[in-house]
């Protein structure tokens, strides 16, 4: 039986070191401050938006979330954000996803200063990975790099295979595993005979978003699988891998719920954080 990798026990780790880190940054009389920017009144978002605000709370940072109405324009929330760009005791800003369609998602995502772009969407942060010198990773690809480090599992010199090369996590983490000197093989929807690829992996990536599309006969054995996907099957939570199957031969396992999934707002905590110690630390 193979390692299940608990992301609910890493992110608990992850958060003991942030608190010692906060504690250094009040002690010189900051506090890191996150706004979230939510747009609508999705109901999905709204609750992964009090998530936010509960964690950042526990931890003793400030958290504000800035509520739009679905009519606002772009030229709206683009003002709403070059506020927050200027005002000094805001260290991280995150306008949520999806925005509505009237909306041009790139040009808001341009409009967030650099040095305050917790998601690590912006262009300059983006070319800042792609260039080998990352100032923040996107909060789920550095909750998996999390996952991989505190479960010892090497990532120098190892086959890395993403199945996914979204902006938010797939092409980021083929990225950081490249930064870490994996070899790294990106699959996505017009990879042929994709099993090809994903036989190779020693750490095997999933982040497509569609149930089952990874079984037993797609992994090596001893491979580490990391399950990005979330979906519902018939009111259940699973992921992109058949765990049943997969863990039978898998050396190492991340489950939906509870694997990755926990990391990602832990890691935005860190980002605030660590974006907070550069501009004002
Ligand atoms: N919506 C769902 N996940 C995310 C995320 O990581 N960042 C943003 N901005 N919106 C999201």
């Amino acid at each position: 039986m193979p390692r299940v990798l608990d992301g609910k026990v890493i992110a608990e780790q992850v958060r003991e070191n942030l608190k010692d880190r906060i504690e250094n940054l009040r002690s010189i009389g900051i506090q890191p401050k996150l706004v979230v920017v939510l747009v609508g009144d999705d109901a999905a978002s709204a609750s992964y938006v009090r998530s936010k605000q509960r964690m950042a709370d526990k931890l003793g940072m400030a958290g504000d979330v800035r509520f739009l109405p679905v009519t606002v324009t772009q030229g709206e929330l683009i003002r709403e954000v070059e506020q927050l760009n200027a005002d000094p005791t805001v260290d991280g800003i995150l306008v949520q996803f999806p925005l509505p369609s009237h909306i041009d998602t790139e040009a808001v995502l341009a409009a967030v200063d650099p040095d305050k772009d917790v998601d690590g969407f912006h262009p300059y942060n983006v070319g800042r990975y792609a260039t080998g010198s990352p100032v923040i990773w996107p909060c789920t690809t550095a909750g998996i790099y999390e996952i991989l480090k505190r479960s010892d599992i090497s990532i120098a010199g190892k086959t890395a295979v993403i199945v996914g090369r979204s902006q938010i996590v797939g092409w980021p983490t083929g990225q950081l595993l490249l930064t870490h000197n994996a070899t790294v093989i990106q699959c996505h929807s017009k990879t042929e005979d994709l099993r090809k690829f994903t036989l190779q992996a020693d750490i095997l990536v999933v982040a497509v978003g569609q149930a089952g599309l990874i079984g037993a006969d797609d992994v090596r054995s001893g491979a580490t699988v990391i399950d990005v996907g979330i979906n519902r099957v018939d009111g259940r939570l699973v992921g992109d891998v058949d765990f049943e199957s997969v863990q039978e031969k898998a050396g190492a396992i991340t489950p939906v719920p509870g694997g990755v999934g926990p990391l990602t707002v832990t890691m935005l905590m860190h980002n605030t954080i660590e974006l907070a110690t550069r501009r004002r630390g």
